[in-house]
């Protein structure tokens, strides 16, 4: 699934890096010259840049559970700890914040982690994105609806969270929310969310989370935890998809969306509880993560600068447009598609 994005950025980060291209014709000689979407992306260099609103975007490596990897934390400066080395860090490590999280997964091939989307601080919530430590950059790794590294991947997910964040930026571990872009949204939907949301909002005191899922979603893969069940009965969720969304995630969109129902009903809220706490929308007419009707880019954008407005209480209007995207989920389940990407 989803190699045109693939390719785009790989195409992408050729023309950037001027690095080899992936042969064509198979020989293996030629294979042999040929790097992998993780390699062409650790060519791209990480440190300290300025963010679309004053803020500090630092792009950092680290060790989670054996594997290096990548991600991006933008905030204000003097809400870095000290040991991050960004200049105007104020904060010690573990320090509370008050800034909460919007954590980013990208779908296929790294995309949206280059062009960081929701790196400007929005209604309290600063952005971070994890680059998926796979060799296609593929969260969850396999391929299409086949997640074969879903356990581990949404493991750390949840430990660079809890455990290598906390040594960055100060945060409030109480108020972190999740967006995924199209194979970000199968790893969210499909295994993270089962298993791990319950570290995350407070569900004991009533407090959401947000979790965005873009142009993607999966049935849990794993079974679902109690503690997650739990804190789903307080986490607002909305799933968004597009007219011509890509053929395989037409049926796997919708179950993701059932499912996600049945949890929380199993938890024993009412149809209306569930339509005030999920959502979902495909009406805009555009393929694959073309929210705006016009481009992949453009269209997870738009996404990123309604994050407000969707998921923390606002009008629910695509930014800039009159389209309302809240359908409550209960009566809205079985999406009608008018075309395929
Ligand atoms: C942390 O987030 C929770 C949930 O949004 C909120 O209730 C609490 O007031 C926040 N704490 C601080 C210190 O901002």
């Amino acid at each position: 699934m989803l190699s045109v994005r693939s390719l785009f950025l790989m195409g992408l980060l050729c023309a950037v890096e001027a690095a080899p291209r992936r042969g064509r014709n198979g020989g293996q000689r030629q294979q042999a010259a040929a790097q992998t979407a993780q390699q062409q992306a650790d060519q791209i260099p990480q440190g300290v840049s300025t963010a679309t609103d004053g803020s500090t975007i630092l792009d950092m490596s680290a060790q989670v559970n054996g594997q290096t990897v990548r991600f991006k934390v933008s905030a204000p400066a003097d809400q870095f700890t000290t040991a991050s080395g960004v200049d105007g860090a104020t904060q010690d490590a573990n320090a509370a914040g008050t800034l909460g999280l919007n954590v980013l997964l990208h779908g296929d091939g790294g995309q949206s982690f280059f062009d960081f989307p929701n790196q400007a601080v929005q209604d309290n919530l600063a952005g971070v994105a994890i680059l998926a430590p796979d060799e296609n950059l593929f969260w969850g790794g396999g391929s299409g609806l086949d997640r074969t590294d879903g356990v581990a991947h949404a493991q750390i997910v949840n430990d660079l969270v809890q455990g290598v964040l906390p040594q960055v930026l100060a945060f409030n571990g109480s108020s972190v929310s999740f967006t995924g872009v199209s194979g970000g949204s199968l790893l969210l939907s499909g295994f993270f969310m089962p298993a791990h949301m319950g570290n995350f909002g407070d569900a004991a005191a009533g407090q959401a989370s947000q979790v965005l899922l873009n142009c993607g979603g999966l049935e849990p893969q794993v079974d679902v935890d109690p503690a997650a069940a739990a804190a789903l009965a307080t986490t607002r969720l909305h799933f968004q998809s597009t007219q011509q969304e890509l053929a395989l995630l037409q049926p796997a969109i919708p179950a993701a969306v059932a499912a996600y129902e049945q949890i929380v009903s199993g938890e024993g809220l009412n149809a209306a509880a569930i339509g005030a706490l999920q959502t979902v929308d495909n009406s805009p007419d555009g393929g694959h993560c073309e929210f705006d009707e016009q481009d992949f880019v453009s269209g997870v954008q738009l996404m990123a600068d309604s994050f407000s407005a969707i998921m923390q209480g606002g009008d629910g209007l695509l930014d800039g447009t009159n389209v309302n995207v809240l359908n409550p989920v209960p009566g809205n389940e079985d999406l009608a598609f008018s075309g395929a990407s």
